[in-house]
């Protein structure tokens, strides 16, 4: 079978790579994918929102299941199209329609599904300019820090944490009154700050079965300790040493059946990836977010874990028949760390040489923002590499991750030097 993957990044690569190992997959196609991709499938240099253009690929090349990376085009309802479309209404899309997509598309509608179905989570409230003043009355009922978020995406920048009731009036303010972060922060969820150590829980489901992949922390910061900005993701471990089997069956038993059956109940048909955010407060789950897709970089070491056939758990996606499915999992540490360009997650240059990846032995590189030009591989993108390898424990994963980074170079190459150093 012929098979697209929509996305560019590291994440979109550690699928082509999985997928391959399929016997049952003919050709691989990555729309619009990067250096990485282009080395082992065959790119389509299209952007995954524009659906017309993607129709003509898929039937073009004979593309039989189309498996979506990123947010976007879930939320802006690509499955949607293809169902509604006669003649790609029978190709699976691996990933929510716009109904099940919301989850991540609004955080409002996300906190309203959790709690109408009994989701631990932070108790929270929402507010418009049309009711700014109980949104000040709301937070002085809070203690700090204050948690505000913007209801839509706003390309992971849209959470604001602050430590003044001043302050946390005033962005609330510039948020749903002066389009802070656009239309997306409109409407603004205001919640309480959970205390705790935070982890990713990965739900594969057809809409009534699911499975639980592996968990995985990931590092947001840019600084090392965890300091400055917020990144798409600096570097992730799976699994996670304090996500024991209590803990992990807790989350399955008040997270993850009651969102597979809340969304059956609200009569949303979802197939696809749950990526859930939690945090763990002395052993209790409490759900921080729902994305509806893998995380990167966390999928840069959940799917290496993943030993048997990948694109077998879609077919069962697709066909509902996940129940008759297994996997299995290999015990050893994964760990990632990205490299990135100088400035990022602040303004970055691209187009900048990348070399030595390719004598890279005892790690997979999965390329992120990379591009070919004349031969060359070169940076396309503030996140451009991950460096993913494997161990007995983190610290010796780890190692063989930043013996491989010595060997790899751009100008203004950086990556944080501590991935881990919560956990060792
Ligand atoms: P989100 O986009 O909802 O994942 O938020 C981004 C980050 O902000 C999360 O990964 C957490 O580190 C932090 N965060 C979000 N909500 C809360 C909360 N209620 N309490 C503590 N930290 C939070
Ligand atoms: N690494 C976090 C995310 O993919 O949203």
């Amino acid at each position: 079978m012929n098979v697209l993957i929509l996305g560019s990044g590291g994440r979109e690569h550690a699928f082509a790579v999985k997928l391959l190992e399929s016997n049952k997959i003919n050709q691989l196609f990555v729309a619009p994918g990067n250096a990485g991709t282009d080395k082992i499938a065959n790119n389509i240099n299209i952007n995954p929102t524009d659906f017309e253009a993607l129709k003509k690929a898929v039937l073009g090349n004979d593309i039989k299941m189309v498996v979506v990376g990123p947010e976007a085009p879930l939320v802006e309802g690509v499955h949607d199209f293809f169902l509604g479309d006669k003649e790609l209404k029978n190709i699976p899309v691996i990933g929510p329609k716009k109904d099940g997509a919301l989850l991540e598309g609004s955080k409002d509608f996300s906190k309203q599904f959790m709690q109408k179905h009994g989701v631990p989570t932070a108790r929270y409230q929402s507010f418009t300019k049309h009711n700014l003043e109980e949104g000040y009355v709301f937070l002085e009922t809070l203690q700090p820090p204050f948690v505000l978020k913007a209801d839509g995406l706003a390309g992971g920048k849209g959470v604001l944490i602050l430590d003044s009731l001043e302050e946390a009036k005033a962005q609330l303010k510039e948020m749903v009154s002066n389009q802070k972060f656009g239309e997306a922060s409109s409407t603004v969820v205001i919640e309480e700050f959970l205390k705790g150590i935070e982890l990713s829980v990965f739900v594969l489901t057809d809409g009534v079965n699911y499975k639980i992949l592996p968990s995985a922390k990931d590092y947001k910061r840019i600084g090392e300790g965890d300091a400055g900005l917020n990144t798409g993701g600096m570097g992730a471990i799976s699994p996670v040493p304090f996500a024991d089997k209590a803990f992990l069956d807790k989350v399955e038993e008040l997270v993850v059946k009651p969102t597979i059956t809340g969304l059956q109940k609200d009569g949303i048909d979802y197939r696809g990836f749950i990526f859930i955010g939690l945090m763990n407060d002395n052993g209790n789950p409490s759900v921080v977010e729902y994305n509806v897709r893998m995380g990167d970089p966390e999928t840069e070491v959940v799917l290496p874990r993943i030993k048997s056939d990948l694109f077998d758990l879609f077919e069962g996606v697709a066909n509902q028949n996940l129940d008759e499915k297994s996997f299995s999992v290999t015990d050893k540490t994964a760990t990632t760390v990205m490299l990135v360009a100088g400035g990022y997650p602040e303004a970055y240059e691209k187009n900048k040489e990348i070399t030595g990846f390719e004598s890279v032995d005892e790690s997979f590189v999965f390329h992120a923002g990379t591009a070919t030009k004349d031969d060359k591989v070169v940076t396309n993108g503030g996140r451009v590499m991950a460096v993913t390898s494997f161990g007995d424990t983190i610290e010796e994963a780890l190692e063989k991750s930043y013996r491989s980074i010595d060997k790899i170079h751009f100008d203004q190459m950086n990556y944080r030097k501590d991935i881990g150093f919560d956990l060792v």
